[in-house]
């Protein structure tokens, strides 16, 4: 039997804190609704101490859904804490996430303090985040780069405190999949109290690892992700949520499953990206416009013979209408006659000769030969 993996979505709260894509609450309260449609786990609503408006969206937010846990952030200070458990108020189901930088790095230059006070901190916060939610999450920031003992026994001191799930970020996308996956596993083997919390994984994609990082996270053993649609989020983003259940999915040989509804998958993308005013990289995983456009010769004669030659998932699977062939100089006779039959032309191969030298010259000058070029060419 498959192993269910959590998904934690930050699109609205890591997601939004890219520059230029803020959302209102009317917008999160939509994108709230699709994310609870697709089927996430958890929603990071918002930093309520951080703005009023922040506030506003995490209370409108937990009235919006029903099923998933609304999620607030918070830092390791009462007030903080305080505003995220006022704002929750309204949710059916809610937790604080709290926490404090756990790598020698911030604990000297970002907090000026020394492990024994982050330890003490770390439990206050955790202990009072439970005064107001049975659901609490503590992140270890920078756990990326973390010493490894510390970060045991820092995992250990929040579980004892109370906190239901431990993140282990790697916020500052350093590490490499094999030496994250290491991290998760010390944590496992090193941590007595371990099984009392769920171990979960947010990785930032400074040097594109994110979903590698993620996936060697969950091969380790941790049972939640933090992920973003179209894995927008601070910097190069944080893991990508599609790009992380279409994995699991293709390769369900590793035995894990999710509770997303993936044909869901390329509408949200599309809306996410329109409301935030991110457009996606052509080329993205899963929801880019050329995931599934076929374009060179080889490729579109492989295509069209079976599509599983060039495909390891179908289009309608994730939502995206259909895969596209895309004629350009580098594209074969088999793609072209293809593209006519479809426009209602049928022609014998002496014709179909002539129509493709034409072709080659025209998609030289123009690039891409659509419908209506090939209309022309025709006539
Ligand atoms: O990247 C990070 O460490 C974070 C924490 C606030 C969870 O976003
Ligand atoms: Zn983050």
């Amino acid at each position: 039997m498959s192993q269910r993996i959590y998904i934690f979505d930050t699109t609205l709260r890591d997601g939004e804190q890219v520059p230029g894509s803020q959302l209102t609450t009317e917008e999160k309260i939509v994108v709230a609704k699709e994310l609870e449609r697709l089927g996430v786990d958890v929603i990071e609503a918002g930093f309520p101490v951080s703005s009023p408006g922040d506030f506003r969206s995490v209370v409108e937010i937990s009235k919006a859904v029903s099923e998933p846990v609304v999620c607030a952030l918070s830092r390791a200070k009462k007030e903080d804490i305080d505003a995220a458990g006022e704002a929750l108020k309204y949710a059916k189901r809610k937790r604080i996430h709290t926490g404090i930088g756990s790598s020698d790095i911030h604990i000297r230059n970002k907090f000026n303090s020394t492990r024994d006070q982050i330890l003490e901190q770390a439990i206050a916060a955790v202990k009072h985040a439970r005064t107001y939610v049975d659901d609490v999450e503590f992140y270890a920031e920078d756990a990326g780069r973390a010493d490894l003992e510390f970060l045991a026994r820092l995992t250990e001191a929040v579980i004892g405190a109370g906190a239901t799930v431990v993140n282990i970020p790697d916020t500052t996308g350093y590490c490499l999949p094999d030496e994250y996956g290491q991290k998760i596993r010390y944590i496992y083997e090193n941590v007595s109290n371990v099984h009392q919390a769920i171990i979960s994984i947010h990785c930032h994609n400074d040097l594109g690892l994110a979903t590698a990082n993620t996936l060697a996270g969950i091969q380790a053993g941790a049972r939640q992700v933090e992920v973003t649609i179209n894995g927008i989020g601070e910097r190069a983003g944080n893991t990508s949520l599609e790009e992380v259940v279409m994995a699991l999915k293709v390769h369900q040989e590793l035995g894990f499953e999710t509770n997303i509804d993936a044909r869901r998958l390329y509408p949200m993308s599309q809306l996410v990206s329109q409301m935030m005013r991110m457009p996606v990289q052509p080329n993205k995983a899963i929801v880019g416009r050329n995931a599934f456009a076929h374009s060179s010769g080889i490729h579109q004669d492989g295509f069209l013979k079976h599509s599983e030659n060039y495909e390891i998932m179908n289009p309608h699977d994730v939502g995206v209408p259909e895969s596209s062939i895309v004629l350009t100089a580098r594209s074969g006779r088999h793609a072209l006659k293809h593209r006519l039959e479809l426009l209602g032309y049928r022609y014998d191969k002496p014709t179909l000769d002539t129509i493709y030298k034409r072709f080659l010259d025209m998609a030289d000058i123009r690039k891409e030969v659509n419908d209506k070029d090939l209309m022309e060419l025709v006539r």
